[in-house]
């Protein structure tokens, strides 16, 4: 019987890859998204967070080029770019509207140049099962993907840390995003079964084990309103955050306690922040703690905790990700749920709903709570950790 699941994104980056190019590709290459369980908006604070990378990949498929020319095909924005020689490139972002996406490539290409390696033509698909947009770190699974596949045609000996710190680079200067390193590192280093406990001042990461799909469901509950985070708000908060640690008298705001902070007296705009920041970075530790007891429920109430602290103090959320958080907290443990909370940058994008896996129709009711306020029906997608960027085995997608 044929079958009627979707392709995934292996398949359809291999075929999208013979149809535009002709033939096969000489390395494939896959990176998850990820969803940060909890530590918002702390990693640009040199705080610590607890993310998991996902099993929905972005997948690049690449092999050297005939015809001296750098191309690029989104099998997913049906979008076929032309790049300039990453070695002519002046290091600004030429491309842009609906080919702005190539920036990205050009960024993680001129990375490989500044390690020392040559980039020569290259004939690139991309196709991916991270949704854009909604905070799942689509793009970062993007730059990782393609730096992972570069690492393999180029023989670059770029993995882990020192990949996941040119691909932030690459983000920061090509796509305008001054983005923390959080998403590269989970998308680099993701250990199936753990989330990561990640000091972003002294980038040591550490295994937590994370319940399987058996025990736990994790939810991703998109809001259906989606954001770039280059629209300048992101941006906004960093400037904020830098701001109260100049007014606090500290490098950093992870040098900061809260006394010290009530002590300083913050113009009341700077101190909410900071105020985030500081209880946030304590409770990414708390969580942890919960999770390695495998205390589910205070975990739970940790990650919700986190989700008013982003609404209240650091005024990320939306009336939508309120919805969906506020309707899982009103089902409760009671009904099986341990906690809810916006993952990513918020300003849109999408809410997790954390909640016992034997315990049914959480996200039905979730769902409805949602349909009676905003008049649709979100998508909701049931999400497991995975493992971080990898070089597909050729036999594996031959077959895909
Ligand atoms: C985005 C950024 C990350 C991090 C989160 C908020 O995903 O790319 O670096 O700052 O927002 O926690």
């Amino acid at each position: 019987m044929p079958s009627t699941a979707p392709a995934t994104a292996l398949a359809r980056c291999v075929d999208a890859f013979a149809r535009r190019f002709g033939g096969t590709p000489a390395t494939v290459a896959r990176a998850p998204g990820r969803v940060n369980l909890v530590g918002e908006h702390v990693d640009y604070c040199d705080g610590l967070v607890l993310p998991i990378a996902i099993d929905r990949d972005c997948v690049v498929a690449v092999r050297r080029a005939t015809d001296g020319r750098w191309r690029a095909w989104s099998e997913d924005l049906q979008s076929l770019v032309e790049l300039p020689d990453p070695a002519a490139h002046d290091s600004s972002p030429r491309l842009v509207g609906g080919e702005a996406w190539g920036n990205l490539l050009t960024g993680v290409m001129v990375g490989f140049l500044r390690e020392g390696a040559s980039v020569p033509p290259l004939e690139i698909a991309v196709a991916s099962d991270v949704p854009i947009g909604a905070g799942l770190a689509s793009s970062s699974a993007l730059g990782v993907a393609v730096a992972t596949a570069l690492a393999d045609v180029l023989s670059a000996p770029l993995f882990g840390i020192a990949l996941a710190r040119m691909c932030q680079e690459a983000e920061q200067q090509f796509l305008g995003v001054p983005c923390g390193m959080m998403d590269h590192l989970s998308s680099a280093l993701g250990r199936e079964g753990h989330a990561m406990l990640i000091d972003c001042r002294t980038l040591d990461v550490r295994s937590v084990p994370f319940p399987p799909p058996d025990v736990a469901t994790l939810w991703v509950v998109d809001s259906g309103t989606h954001r770039a985070l280059s629209d300048g708000r992101y941006a906004e908060r960093r400037r904020e955050v830098e701001d109260a640690a100049r007014a606090a008298g500290v490098a950093s705001l992870r040098d900061l306690d809260e006394a010290t902070l009530r002590a300083r007296d913050l113009p009341d705009l700077l101190e909410r922040r900071a105020r985030h920041v500081v209880r946030e970075i304590q409770r990414v530790q708390s969580a942890a703690n919960a999770l390695r007891r495998n205390d589910l429920a205070l975990f739970g109430m940790f990650m919700s905790q986190s989700h008013q602290s982003l609404r209240d103090d650091f005024a990320v959320s939306t009336p939508e990700l309120d919805t969906i958080v506020e309707a899982a907290r009103s089902i409760g443990d009671a009904g099986g749920v341990y906690g809810a909370r916006l993952t990513g940058a918020g300003f849109g994008g999408s809410a997790i709903v954390f909640a016992d896996a034997s315990r049914p129709g959480v996200i039905e009711r979730v769902g409805a709570a949602f349909q009676r306020k905003h008049r649709r029906t979100p998508a909701a997608m049931r999400v497991a950790s995975a493992p971080g960027a990898s070089v597909v085995p050729a036999a594996r997608w031959r077959t895909a």
